[in-house]
């Protein structure tokens, strides 16, 4: 199909509106009036007509008998002027006066100028020439007949074609004035509405090429274009975030597998130069770097998979005190070495969620719990439900996070203190993960910490997962 460019479009449709608009109002107009102006002449050719008769019936009476040849004439011959042929009988039916009697050849004279007349000003005018009989009454009393010959339905003067011909032309000029101001507002609009998008279109481009920078900051006062420029620009903001975002994930990791690396490349250069002796310490030590690799790729997997556009929950009927009991129970060699007791309260709770990813919650923040609590610490599970959500609380008394680091340890590779997390084997993921989780279930999570004295994790969740995600 061929294509055409939108401005082309927008000012040729203008322009075929304004011309069918222009077109149907002249012709109404043009039929309307030619209706109400036949009807006017033939109106005006009747008043004529009678103004001769009451001129004949006035005379009539004051004259006599002999005189009123004389009037007739006068009158008849001025009639005559004005292209009336008049007739007079009496009531015996008498020819008093007659106009082709008087003057035959003038009177056929101008029966064929009027016509030919007409045929010139106006060549579809059906007209011929017509009688018409009018009483003459004199008081009351009927004395006779006038009949008045005309050319008919009626008859227009120069002035008269003069004056339809300058109405048609003001109709006519109306028509291109109009047409012309359509096809140039036309081309304003179309310009007012294709500049804007030639912009998104060219910030699109600019886009697609990694140049976020080119925001578009003109305004239209056009809805849907503010809308089209408005998203082209979150668009925009959306990428290069992505991109920073991107860069940082690579520096990060980068970041967090040299030190184990380095740690492995030392102690294996130690072993190799004979600096130290190979024994099952020295193995034993090794083999934890290795394990802490794995921990961070294996973490880093899980998350990928959790950002994953296509991730699907396992969704389930679940029992989140059975799930909290189970996750306990893995960790109970270290519960015991540390001398930690756990307590889990509140009535089982059903919930509809993916079993998997919600132990894997539960895993990750009893093992931080455990992680950042001191030995004889205390940990508790504590589970309720209301009529759409349920909520978990899992507080410790442990070390507590200071309030600058609160609002960032739910992001990935953030601890709060790497060297001794480094000790103990995080890598700053597993609330990331969390997070991720919970998000997925459409919950939230929200901490509350006070240094020294101990953390609480609050999790809400709806009861029904797939209502709330077909909510959305
Ligand atoms: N229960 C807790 N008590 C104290 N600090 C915590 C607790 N949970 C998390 N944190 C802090 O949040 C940071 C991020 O936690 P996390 O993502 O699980 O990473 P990791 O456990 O690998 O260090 C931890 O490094 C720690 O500083
Ligand atoms: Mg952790």
């Amino acid at each position: 199909m061929k294509k055409y460019p939108l401005k082309l479009k927008l000012s040729l449709s203008y322009a075929l509106v304004a011309l069918l608009l222009v077109a149907s109002v002249s012709l109404i107009s043009n039929l309307f009036f030619r209706s109400q102006f036949e009807q006017y002449m033939i109106r005006q050719q009747d008043s004529k007509n009678r103004e001769v008769v009451s001129q004949i019936e006035q005379q009539f009476d004051k004259s006599t008998a002999d005189g009123r040849e004389q009037v007739l004439e006068t009158i008849g011959v001025s009639a005559l002027e004005r292209g009336l042929i008049i007739k007079v009988t009496d009531l015996a039916g008498t020819v008093l006066w007659d106009a082709t009697v008087h003057n035959n050849g003038f009177c056929r004279q101008m029966r064929q100028n009027m016509a030919a007349e007409m045929q010139s000003r106006s060549p579809n005018f059906k007209g011929a020439y017509e009688e018409k009989d009018y009483t003459l009454l004199v008081g009351v009393k009927q004395e006779g007949t006038v009949s008045v010959g005309y050319y008919g339905p009626f008859y227009y003067s120069a002035d008269d074609a003069d004056f339809i011909n300058t109405l048609n032309q003001v109709l006519l000029g109306v028509g291109f004035a109009s047409l012309l101001l359509a096809i140039l507002l036309g081309i304003y609009m179309a310009k007012r509405i294709s500049d804007p998008i030639a912009r998104a279109i060219g910030a699109a481009e600019n886009i697609a090429k990694g140049n976020y920078q080119d925001k578009i900051h003109t305004a239209s006062s056009t809805r849907e274009l503010d809308r089209l420029t408005a998203s082209i620009n979150s668009l925009s903001t959306e990428l290069e975030n992505q991109e920073v975002l991107r860069k940082r994930l690579t520096t990060d990791i980068a970041h967090e597998l040299r030190t184990p690396l380095t740690a492995l490349q030392g102690n294996m250069e130690a072993l190799i130069d004979g600096v130290w002796e190979p024994n099952t310490e020295r193995f034993e030590s090794c083999h934890e770097e290795i394990l802490r690799l794995a921990r961070l790729v294996a973490d880093l997997e899980r998350l990928s998979q959790l950002e994953d556009e296509n991730t699907d929950l396992n969704l389930s009927l679940i029992d989140l005190r059975e799930l909290a009991d189970k996750a306990l129970k893995s960790f109970e060699a270290d519960l015991l070495k540390k001398q930690i007791t756990v307590s889990v309260t509140g009535k089982p709770v059903y919930l509809e969620a993916d079993a998997d990813k919600l132990r894997q919650v539960f895993v990750n923040l009893i093992s931080n719990c455990i992680k950042y609590t001191p030995d004889g610490g205390k940990i508790d599970v504590s589970l309720s439900q209301n009529r759409e959500t349920a909520a978990i609380e899992i507080t410790d008394t442990g070390t507590g996070i200071a309030r600058e680091d609160l609002p960032f340890i739910f992001e990935r590779f953030y601890r709060t203190d790497k060297s001794r997390n480094s000790r103990s084997g995080g890598s700053g993921i597993g609330l990331t993960i969390v997070k991720k989780i919970i998000g997925l279930h459409h919950g939230s999570i929200t901490v509350e910490s006070e240094l020294n004295r101990g953390t609480k994790f609050f999790i809400v969740l709806p009861l029904h997962c797939s209502e709330s995600r077909h909510g959305e």
